[in-house]
C-alpha cells in the first residue's frame, strides 16, 4: 500500500485538514484515519449503489402499484434513524430517492444513505451532472411525495418563508406533491414560539407531520416533546398518505360545487361573499386523487384548478344549478359553494347612473338551492349527498336544521364568524352532522379536511360504517 504523509499534501488540504480536526477534537493524523476508515466502509457499500439518475429499485420490483417517495434527510442527530427508514420504506413497498442537506452530511454518509435506497443520495444544487441528467425540478416531480426525516428547525423555518437557497429547500419550494415532517429537535426548539408559528404555517400550506414525540433526548438529562418519530411510523404515515390515491374512488362520478357566486346588478356591479374556493378546490383534487371521475363546478376564483378534474366556471347560481343538472348522474355530490340567496330582481343592462336623486332600490328574489334540489330529486339523484351549514351562532343546531331541511345525507358545519378567519383562510373546523350523530374534527388545514372527508366518503361508499 502507497505512504502518504500530511506533509506532502497540498497547503489548501493541509488547512481544511487542521480545521476540520479541530472541529472533531483530533490529532490531523486521527482525523486523517477516521475520513480513510469511513472512505473504505462507504467503497465497500458503494460497490452496491448505482449512480445518480439510474432508477431505485423498490423492495418489490414485481409490484405493478409500486410508489416513489423522495426522502430529504436534514442534519440532526435522528439523521441515523432515517437510515432504518429507507429499509422501512423499501418494506412498504415504496422506492426511495434521497437528498441530504450538508448538516445531514455530518451525521451520517451519502454512501450509507445510497446503499441502503440502491441509489445515490443527491446532495448538492449545482451539481452539473443532477442539472443535465434530473435536475432539482424533476427531482421535486418525479416522486408521489416527499418526506423530510429529520426535519430541523432550520429547515421548517425554511419551508415555513419558502427559501431555495439549498437542494433540499429548492426541492421542497419546487414540489407539488404531498410532504410528510417528521420533525426532531431539542424540546425547547420545538416549544420555541418561531418554531410553532412556522409549524402552523405549514400546516397551513398543507403539509403533513408525523410526529415529534415525547421522550429522552440525545442531549444528557433533556426529555419532552422533540423526539423524531419511529422509523415504523414514520413509513406507516407515509404509506397513509399515498394510499387515497390508489383507487378508494375509482369508477366514481362526483360532482363539487366550489366558491362564491356573481349576482349581477348592472354590467360592472355584482352581489357576491367572500368565499375563495380553497376548500371545494381542495375536495376536488383529493377526490381525483382518489380515483373519481371529478367534475368541479366552480364560481370566480383566485385559486388555480386542481389536477385532473373537470372544471366548469360558472358566475350566477342559477347558471352553478344549471352545470350542476347537466353533470349529472354521479355517485357522489359536495356542495362547498358559498352561494348568493338573493339575486336582483331586474338587473340593469347598462350601468345604473347616480341621478342625484337619491339612492336606487335593489328589488331582491331568492335564488334556487342547489343542493336542496339536488337531494330532493326524485331520478338521477347521488347516492350520497354532502352540503356545508357556514355558521356564525349555534353551529350544531343550525346544522341538523339544514341537514333535515335540505335533505342531505351529511352536512359538514363551520363556525365563519370573522375572528375564526376561516372564510378566506386556509383552516378549518369541521362538525360532520349525519342522521346518526356528530363527530367533531380536530382544526385542520383545509387540505386535511378534504383528505379526511374522501377517507370517509370511501369509507361510507365500500359500506363500511
Ligand atoms: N347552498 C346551495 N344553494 C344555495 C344556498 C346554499 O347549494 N342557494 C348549499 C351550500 O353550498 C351549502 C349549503 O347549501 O352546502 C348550506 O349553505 P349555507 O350558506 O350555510 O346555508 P343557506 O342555505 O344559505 O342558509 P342560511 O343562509 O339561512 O344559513
Amino acid at each position: 500500500m502507497a505512504s502518504l504523509t500530511v506533509r506532502q499534501l497540498d497547503e489548501a488540504l493541509k488547512k481544511r485538514l487542521r480545521l476540520r480536526a479541530a472541529r472533531h477534537g483530533r490529532s490531523v493524523e486521527d482525523e486523517v484515519r477516521t475520513i480513510l476508515r469511513s472512505a473504505a466502509a462507504d467503497e465497500a457499500a458503494f460497490a452496491a449503489a448505482p449512480e445518480p439518475g439510474a432508477p431505485a429499485e423498490p423492495s418489490k420490483p414485481s409490484d405493478p402499484a409500486a410508489k416513489k417517495a423522495l426522502l430529504i434527510i436534514g442534519g440532526g442527530i435522528a439523521a441515523y434513524k432515517s437510515l432504518d427508514l429507507i429499509r422501512r420504506l423499501r418494506e412498504h413497498g415504496i422506492a426511495v430517492r434521497v437528498v441530504m442537506t450538508d448538516a445531514a452530511q455530518k451525521f451520517i454518509t451519502p454512501l450509507s444513505a445510497g446503499a441502503l435506497a440502491g441509489e445515490h443520495p443527491y446532495t448538492d444544487l449545482f451539481d452539473t451532472k443532477l442539472e443535465l441528467d434530473v435536475g432539482h425540478i424533476r427531482l421535486a416531480r418525479d416522486t408521489r411525495m416527499v418526506i423530510v426525516a429529520p426535519a430541523t428547525a432550520d429547515l421548517m423555518a425554511k419551508m415555513a418563508q419558502g427559501h431555495a437557497d439549498d437542494l433540499a429547500s429548492a426541492v421542497l419550494l419546487a414540489t407539488d406533491r404531498p410532504i410528510l415532517l417528521a420533525p426532531a429537535m431539542n424540546p425547547k426548539m420545538w416549544s420555541n414560539k418561531a418554531t410553532l408559528r412556522n409549524a402552523a404555517q405549514l400546516r397551513a400550506d398543507g403539509v403533513h407531520f408525523v410526529g415529534p414525540n415525547a421522550g429522552e433526548m440525545a442531549e444528557s438529562n433533556e426529555a419532552g416533546v422533540g423526539r423524531m418519530a419511529e422509523p415504523l411510523e414514520i413509513a406507516a404515515a407515509a404509506e397513509a398518505l399515498l394510499t387515497p390515491s390508489s383507487g378508494a374512488l375509482a369508477g366514481l362520478r362526483m360532482i363539487v360545487t366550489s366558491g362564491p357566486t356573481h349576482e349581477p346588478i348592472d354590467p360592472v356591479r355584482y352581489i357576491a361573499n367572500r368565499s375563495s374556493g380553497k376548500q371545494g378546490h381542495a375536495i376536488a383534487e383529493a377526490a381525483a386523487a382518489a380515483g373519481a371521475n371529478v367534475t368541479l363546478v366552480s364560481g370566480p376564483v383566485q385559486v388555480a384548478p386542481p389536477h385532473g378534474v373537470n372544471v366548469v366556471q360558472i358566475e350566477s347560481a342559477r347558471d352553478m344549478l344549471a352545470a350542476v343538472e347537466k353533470a349529472l348522474p354521479a355517485d357522489i355530490a359536495v356542495f362547498a359553494a358559498a352561494v348568493a340567496d338573493w339575486r336582483t330582481a331586474n338587473n340593469s343592462k347598462e350601468k345604473i347612473k347616480k341621478t342625484g336623486k337619491g339612492t336606487p332600490e335593489l328589488a331582491l328574489v331568492e335564488n334556487p338551492d342547489i343542493l336542496a334540489t339536488v337531494a330532493h330529486r326524485k331520478s338521477k339523484r347521488p347516492r350520497l349527498v354532502i352540503g356545508f351549514a357556514a355558521e356564525t351562532e349555534h353551529v350544531i343546531e343550525h346544522a341538523k336544521a339544514k341537514l333535515a331541511r335540505k335533505g342531505c345525507d351529511w352536512i359538514l358545519a363551520n363556525d365563519v364568524s370573522p375572528e375564526t378567519g376561516i372564510m378566506g383562510g386556509d383552516s378549518n373546523t369541521i362538525h360532520l352532522v349525519t342522521k346518526d350523530g356528530v363527530e367533531h374534527w380536530p382544526p385542520q388545514s383545509k387540505n386535511e379536511v378534504a383528505t379526511a372527508l374522501i377517507t370517509r366518503i370511501a369509507r361510507t361508499m365500500s359500506g363500511r360504517p
